[in-house]
């Protein structure tokens, strides 16, 4: 039987700089329907450094990350499908699995979901500092831990031969990418896009968009330098981004795009993005905007143009069924996500991975254990 373990952890506990600490923390066995992971690989992605930045709350202390893959080490009861040793997938939006959203083929619409709140979805946590008090793990995860517990319909089973560090970003960034191409937007070969922010995520709609045979692809940053990596990934288009953006957009589209995205969660870029579209064309908000800001919209122009705005939430994914399928299309040589990790560094990397992405500088750190 698994017992508790003690594992090394990159822990926010409110400090005003946004510093994490690598910290002793305590992780019990998993519980029945659970499953605990040796994490092998844990991307730094942007929604973390929301919550140090101290733009979303959530409970601490906070063990930090949700983006990660790894090795099952233990299974709580009444786990079927799982054992030691398979190599997994978390997915970080943990649903009910019972209601109506999830089951029918929309867990990201679920009503009760509590990863949001760094709860398991029995309202719980599996982890306690070395003093005993609870902490939580951000997202439900956890992941920039040695070791995680999540329940076992969150650890997705993945072909051996994908390397750790690029199936961690399957589990978030990646994940989201593709989803909002091929879930939220359903782009159709041929059609034009554009991607304003190509950071992590904004890289991944790209691939995504290629995958999916967009043309144009256009890509929009305030970085040169992620305008290249961009055009390496598949943007057939790199721009600055300026006031001039939507003219400039609509004369490599012949009047806009069929679908654009919004990868970086700024209330201007995401109130700019309807501009960007072609009457009749998805805006996509993939990018996650600090807490109660509010968006300005001309109501007018989206009604008389038939604009369809759409809310992408963790790519509107199915993990079991879209997981295998990204995995897949990379180890068919259809998805170059190797290109998209820029940095690879131990745990106690943490806080210059994150100064790093602060400064707008790294497509992404993978923290590798
Ligand atoms: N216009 C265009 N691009 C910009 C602007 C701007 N005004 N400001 C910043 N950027 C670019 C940065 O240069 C960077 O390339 O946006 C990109 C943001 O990327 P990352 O910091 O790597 O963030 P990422 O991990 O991709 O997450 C983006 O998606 O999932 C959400 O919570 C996450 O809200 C976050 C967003
Ligand atoms: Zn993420």
């Amino acid at each position: 039987m698994a017992e508790q373990i003690e594992v090394r952890a990159a822990v926010y506990r409110g400090d005003a700089d946004g510093r994490l600490g690598i910290e002793r923390m305590r992780l019990d066995a998993p519980a029945h329907g659970e499953v605990r992971i040796r994490v092998r690989a844990a991307g730094v992605c942007g929604s973390d450094r929301h919550v140090i930045d101290g733009e979303w709350r959530v409970p601490m202390p906070a063990v930090m990350g949700h983006e990660a893959a790894g090795v099952i080490e233990s299974v709580g009861q009444g786990v079927r499908d799982l054992s030691p040793g398979d190599h997994v997938i978390v997915a970080w939006h943990q649903a009910c699995q019972r209601c109506a959203e999830c089951t029918g083929g929309k867990p990201w619409a679920c009503m009760r979901v509590r990863s949001n709140d760094s709860q398991l979805p029995d309202g719980t946590t599996r982890w306690s500092d070395v003093d005993g008090a609870a902490a939580w793990p951000y997202l439900a995860v956890g992941a920039m831990s040695e070791f995680i517990v999540v329940p076992d319909f969150a650890a997705i089973k993945v072909d051996d031969r994908v390397p750790f560090d690029v199936a961690s970003l399957i589990g978030c960034s990646v994940g989201t990418g593709f989803g909002a191409v091929a879930n939220n937007a359903e782009v159709k070969p041929g059609e034009s896009a554009v991607v304003v922010g190509a950071g992590g995520v904004g890289m991944s709609i790209i691939s995504a968009l290629k995958l999916a045979g967009a043309n144009p692809i256009i890509a929009v940053d305030v970085s040169e330098e992620k305008l290249a990596e961009a055009r390496r990934a598949g943007a057939t288009h790199g721009l600055l981004a300026s006031a001039e953006l939507p003219g400039e957009v609509a004369e490599l589209t012949g009047g806009g795009a069929n679908a654009a995205f919004e990868a970086i969660g700024r209330v201007q870029t995401m109130q700019q993005l309807p501009e960007l579209i072609r009457p009749g064309g998805r805006a996509v908000f993939v990018g996650l905007p600090p807490e109660g800001q509010e968006l300005r919209l001309d109501g007018l122009q989206l009604a008389y143009d038939g604009k369809t705005i759409i809310g992408s939430n963790y790519g509107g994914l199915v993990p079991a069924r879209d997981f295998p399928r990204i995995a897949d299309a990379y180890l068919a040589g259809k998805l170059p996500l190797d290109a998209l990790i820029s940095d690879r560094t131990g745990l106690e990397g943490v806080n210059e991975a994150f100064d790093a992405m602060r400064r707008g500088e790294r497509t992404r750190t993978v923290i590798v254990f």
